[in-house]
């Protein structure tokens, strides 16, 4: 198949590094193929060629796999961290195309005093160790060395503070899908309380919390003060919702009574759990991200549900922010299922 590459060569000088790291990039792509390799180019020889191979390796392991007219995308990027005389690598690749998708990572360190290389494998978390999480992975030092740890649940459950993101009163077909997005973009789970009535005409959007891993619950059919309806009614109000989700294959388990109003006997027919919140955002009070965003960073603590609400720009907007920022801070975002059971 004849095709044109262009390649460009990206020389970045990290003047913050004694050690002379220079960034070096090429990129080849044409209609079919995007391939991306950003490496660093070290003062060590042998370092050098060690990271020349494992290039070597990656680039080779998918040209040999895939025919040369199969549309892909490769990308390779070295995270790195130094310590005392040791240089920690993460090489992570990303390789996609029509047929397969997948992320390997290449952890391995470089003593520049003693010449000697060590691959990490075995790897397992201890307590005692500050950690870096990105949503996917954890990172940590352990004896001058970079470690690295897909994260699961598991690991959260035990050595982490969680809170549950909760999202109200969608789904909301401009502002959902937003939110969706960035939940995606860092592979956080989330809670959402949905208003019945509005689920048959963004069915799409329901099918994509599902297919992410997130949890639904009901937050009545018409979002009615449920203190100002009878018994029957309020039934009503939820088996409609359930009815609305069961097109859907869903079932939820937990509820949430809109205005969280709602008396013990008023809920004694329910079958599912009450669900409120221990943080309102006031975000449909505030309607300003750089408030609800200094809202919840002030008050937020371990098991915390937090109140949102999926209808407003400016709750995208904080979210945006508070995500990265929670993680910084420690937090992993699990569900209202996974919060009740870690509470437990
Ligand atoms: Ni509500």
């Amino acid at each position: 198949m004849k095709r044109f590459i262009i390649c460009f060569f990206l020389f970045i000088l990290c003047s913050c590094n004694r050690n002379e790291i220079y960034i070096k990039q090429n990129l080849s792509m044409d209609n079919d193929v995007y391939e991306r390799i950003t490496y660093p180019v070290t003062p060590y020889k042998e370092l050098n060629r060690y990271i020349d191979e494992l290039i070597l390796s990656i680039t080779n392991k998918y040209h040999d796999t895939f025919q040369s007219d199969t549309v892909y995308e490769l990308q390779i990027t070295f995270d790195y961290y130094e310590q005392e005389t040791t240089l920690s690598f993460l090489g992570t690749s990303y390789f996609k195309s029509t047929n397969n998708e997948e992320t390997n990572y290449y952890p391995f360190t470089y003593d520049y005093l003693n010449k000697t290389f060590k691959t990490l494998q075995d790897i397992g978390l201890n307590n005692n160790y500050d950690y870096y999480f990105n949503g996917t992975n954890i990172y940590y030092v352990e004896n001058n060395e970079l470690q690295v740890i897909p994260y699961t649940n598991e690991v959260s459950k035990t050595t982490s503070k969680v809170i549950a993101l909760t999202f109200d009163d969608g789904p909301n077909r401009r502002i959902t899908p937003k939110i969706l997005d960035l939940l995606d973009e860092y592979n956080i789970k989330a809670t959402f309380f949905l208003i019945g009535k509005q689920i048959d005409e963004n069915q799409e959007i329901v099918e994509r919390m599902l297919a992410s891993g997130h949890q639904i619950g009901n937050h009545t059919f018409t979002h009615h003060n449920i203190l100002k309806l009878s018994d029957d009614e309020i039934l009503a109000e939820l088996r409609k919702t359930d009815e609305a989700l069961s097109k859907l294959n869903y079932t939820p388990t937990i509820f949430r009574p809109p205005y969280g109003s709602y008396t013990k006997e008023c809920v004694s027919d329910i079958s599912k759990t009450v669900i409120t919140w221990d943080l309102d955002s006031r975000d449909w009070e505030l309607l300003d991200a750089n408030k609800v965003y200094k809202k919840v960073m002030s008050e937020v603590k371990n098991n915390d549900i937090i109140l949102m609400h999926d209808m407003y720009e400016s709750t995208y907007e904080a979210v945006k922010r508070l995500i990265p920022d929670l993680l910084e801070a420690g937090y992993e975002f699990v569900t209202v299922e996974e919060l009740l059971e870690i509470r437990e």
